[in-house]
């Protein structure tokens, strides 16, 4: 029987991509998205993926949507918590709003979207919990002291659950993409995006495919002895 598989902002960017690969795969797949009802729609009329709507960063929301992803599709095995948003400033000028805002949807939305998934993989002595960081929350980043500490929260959330998931046969993994060819990192200034290129010893962004890739490893079988680890995928621009 196919596993099933919930990828939260499973629409766009990297999630798409990764949404797309798990159903190659032969999971049985929902995205999730918070916002834009007509794109979700295309999506469902491009892959035939199933999209489901609520805000990662509310635990309700993710604890109804997740008992009905639950209904429609069956219990989740694989889960990857992939929603994110950036609110740049230099630390001087970003507000509390900023802060709270990248903190309750980055990390806290990635509690509510494990934790109602987390009694269900003890039950049944299965799941892989998939947690998509970032390349700058290794490194660090100038005007993403949000985004960069909920990055960094991840690792620390991943190598917890590791140990506490292994002897029910979960394992729970991080990715860090470096700067990959999406929307996210089109919105940075044009001027910041070539200099960041150079920096990348490859010498280009990555694409979307080459983040979903890993996690469609960390999510199979294959992978059954990593856990609690992080793969970084970033072109060589930084050695974690
Ligand atoms: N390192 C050091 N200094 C930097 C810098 C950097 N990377 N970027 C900007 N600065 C400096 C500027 O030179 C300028 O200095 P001066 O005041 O001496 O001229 C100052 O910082 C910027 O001041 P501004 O008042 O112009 O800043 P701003 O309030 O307009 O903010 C910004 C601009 C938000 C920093 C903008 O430049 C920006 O968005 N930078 C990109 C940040 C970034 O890399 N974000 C990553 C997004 S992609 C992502 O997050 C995905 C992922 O996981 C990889």
């Amino acid at each position: 029987m196919a596993r099933t598989a919930l990828v939260t902002g499973g629409t766009r960017g990297i999630g798409a991509a990764i949404s797309k690969a798990l159903k190659a795969d032969g999971y049985d797949v929902a995205a999730t998205y918070a916002g834009n009802d007509e794109k979700a729609a295309a999506f469902t009329e491009e892959t035939g993926i199933k999209t489901f709507k609520w805000n990662a960063a509310d635990y309700d929301e993710s604890k109804a949507g997740i008992a009905k992803v639950e209904e429609a599709l069956g219990p989740i095995d694989v889960v990857v918590a992939n929603a994110g948003i950036t609110s740049d400033a230099p630390f001087h000028k970003m507000t509390p709003d900023q802060w709270k805002e990248v903190i309750d949807t980055n990390l806290t939305g990635v509690f509510n979207t494990v934790h109602p998934v987390w009694p269900g993989m003890r039950e049944r002595g299965f799941g892989r919990v998939i947690v998509i960081s970032s390349i700058n929350g290794q490194k660090g980043q100038f005007a993403q002291a949000n985004y960069a500490a909920t990055k960094a929260g991840d690792l620390g959330f991943v190598k917890s659950l590791a140990q506490e998931g292994a002897s029910k046969g979960i394992t729970a993994n991080a990715v860090c993409p470096g700067y990959i060819a999406t929307e996210m990192v089109m919105a940075v200034p044009e001027k910041v995006r070539e200099a960041i290129i150079s920096q990348i010893p490859a010498g280009r962004l990555g694409e979307p495919e080459e983040i979903a890739r890993c996690v469609t490893f960390l999510a199979s079988d294959d992978s059954s002895f990593i856990n609690g680890s992080t793969i970084s995928a970033n072109g060589g621009q930084y050695f974690a």
